[in-house]
């Protein structure tokens, strides 16, 4: 019997979305907003499921405590208030975008999450902007 336990967390982070290869006319065609040379900011907000057996001896798929530290160190330090094109290693060869953005997020969770339970990432750009990511090519 497989359950899924749902962890939120929430970071703000600044980016720009841009192919360094294009003019700010072209980018900014594609990208909009998101293109502001100077950056902008968005509320992010974090959805992390874990699915799998009900641990026979705790009632835990895993422990919420653990799950929380775990988004804490690999996502909330690391992203939270910083300029993800310029500050977080894993973007500076790799568009900040929200897809690009979950997948890094399940990536890093994927190393510390016990590999029998499946992960999946939801999150929210923007309140009706979001993307979902469970590691399926
Ligand atoms: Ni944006």
């Amino acid at each position: 019997m497989n359950v899924t336990v749902y962890r939120k967390a929430h970071f703000n982070a600044a980016h720009r979305l841009f192919v360094p290869e294009w003019d700010d006319e072209r980018n900014a065609q594609v990208f909009g907003k998101c293109s502001n040379p100077n950056y902008h900011g968005h509320n992010y907000e974090l959805e992390v499921g874990v699915t799998g057996p009900v641990d026979s001896t705790t009632g835990f798929v895993i422990s919420l405590d653990v799950l929380k530290k775990i988004i804490k160190e690999e996502v909330e330090d690391p992203f939270d208030h910083k300029n993800l094109n310029v500050e977080v290693p894993e973007f500076a060869n790799l568009i900040p975008t929200a897809e690009h953005i979950a997948i890094v997020i399940w990536n890093k969770l994927r190393t510390k999450i016990e590999s029998h339970l499946d992960i999946s990432i939801t999150l929210y750009e923007t309140p009706r902007n979001f993307v979902k990511y469970n590691g399926a090519s």
